[in-house]
């Protein structure tokens, strides 16, 4: 094996990348890590540098700058933008897939086409650019539905609609453009992240998102308000069957297509009553499942990654610690919708906080006077571990009394339909 690479740029500014800088800095190799853009959290543990995660010549630059050996890419944006091409043609090692790995977030359409042409269970589809024959093949379908706009939304690009009206609206706003139309999947959902390097993969603890603003999952979708780790829907059998019907075929399909890939495969699938099924890819770490995931690994993910993007994964075997982890996102209220900035928020200092538990930060930044104040829609993430999923989120939901901030919202059900 290579030795372990002495500095990592982690790029990104939310609580996933918080905790991949934490797990990344807790390495026995104990390398340098710095973080672009990070945020106010972030840059309480490693050095920042405010370069945008869209500035793809300005990542690759600052990787130069700061000699940096490995690239960690958190959201997929800059994937789909061709940041691991850049930094591969720079000569800098990267976690995190090229463009034409990144398509298989960023246009739906394209992956459902390979998940039907390679057999992959997924639900029943049909794509529209213009108006009319979409709202004509909708009168041949029942009233619930789904429809998504092809590229990148921020997770806000999907509409389940119960009623004709509603998917008929749902087509008129993305129409003329591009949508699929697919089939309304029952059951509950579970995050698999796969760490993938050419054909060899790894499966991470499978963990569930909570993706609806609402208790008992209602209102809108959002970027995922809570998650934890195991997934208790997820049994050993079903993740054998999940990777015989799912995981394998992916990555077999994805190198079939000619496609190196090198990075986290994120399968949303649906537990139906026929079987898991796939909702999407991803083609990175998923946010929150990545701060309930990794306080469960034994494994050293510094040298996971690392293995990865330089292909040499086969015969790795995963270490996870049988702990319960969770972790419970404080968003600002009116997420997803409109919300005010600059509120300050006051911290417990760490040694307040329950056992096993830790805050992340993702949507925060410091005012004029340097309060910490909240600057985005998700804004902190309390993460705690405990040897069950009740422990755990007593630990959780007892370090969120301690936050200071009125207007922070945060679900009160993470987890609840696993106890
Ligand atoms: P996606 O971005 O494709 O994962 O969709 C976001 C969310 O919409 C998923 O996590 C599901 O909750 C829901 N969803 C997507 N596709 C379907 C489907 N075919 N049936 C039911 N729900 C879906
Ligand atoms: N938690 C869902 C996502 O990262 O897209």
């Amino acid at each position: 094996m290579t030795a372990l690479p002495r500095s990592v740029l982690v790029v990104g500014s939310g609580g996933r990348e918080h905790a991949l800088v934490r797990a990344l800095a807790l390495s026995p190799a104990c390398p340098k890590v710095i973080c672009s853009p990070g945020n106010a959290g972030i840059a309480r543990d490693v050095r920042c540098f405010p370069v945008p995660v869209e500035d793809i010549a300005g990542t690759v630059a600052l990787a130069q700058q700061e000699k940096i050996e490995l690239v960690v890419v958190g959201p997929e944006v800059p994937l789909a933008l061709g940041l691991a091409d850049a930094l591969q043609a720079a000569g800098i090692a990267v976690f995190g897939p090229k463009a034409d790995g990144a398509k298989l977030e960023a246009s739906k359409i394209y992956t459902k086409e390979i998940l039907v042409k390679h057999g992959i269970p997924t639900a029943a589809s049909a794509a529209f650019t213009e108006v009319e024959p979409a709202l004509a093949w909708l009168a041949t379908q029942p009233a619930s539905i789904v429809v998504k706009a092809d590229g990148l939304a921020a997770g806000k690009g999907v509409v389940v609609a119960t009623t004709r009206e509603e998917a008929e609206a749902a087509v008129r706003s993305l129409l003329p453009g591009k949508v699929l139309i697919e089939e309304c999947l029952t059951g509950q959902e579970a995050s698999i992240l796969v760490v993938v390097s050419g054909q060899d993969y790894v499966i991470l603890p499978p963990a569930q998102d909570h993706k609806r603003i609402g208790d008992g999952d209602t209102g809108p979708n959002t970027g995922g308000m809570g998650a934890c780790s195991p997934a208790a829907v997820v049994t050993r059998d079903l993740l054998t069957r999940i990777d015989r019907e799912i995981v394998a075929p992916s990555v077999e399909a994805i190198a079939a297509e000619g496609i190196e890939f090198r990075g986290v495969l994120f399968i949303g699938v649906m537990l139906t009553p026929l079987g898991p099924k796939v909702l999407e890819y991803n083609t990175r770490f998923g946010d929150p499942e990545t701060q309930a995931v990794l306080p469960r690994l034994e494994s050293d993910l510094l040298e996971l990654l690392w293995l990865a993007a330089q292909g040499q994964l086969a015969g790795y075997q995963l270490k996870v610690k049988s702990l319960v982890s969770v972790c419970v996102v404080v968003a600002s209220k009116g997420y997803p919708g409109a919300f005010t900035k600059g509120e300050v928020i006051g911290l417990p200092p760490a040694p307040e906080l329950p056992p096993d538990t830790t805050i992340l930060h993702a949507g925060t930044a410091l005012d004029a006077a340097g309060n910490l104040v909240n600057n985005g829609g998700r804004v902190l993430s309390i993460v705690s571990t405990g040897r069950t999923l009740y422990e755990a989120l007593r630990r959780a939901y007892d370090g969120y009394e301690l936050i200071e901030w009125r207007n922070g919202y945060v679900r009160r059900d993470i987890g609840a339909k696993q106890l």
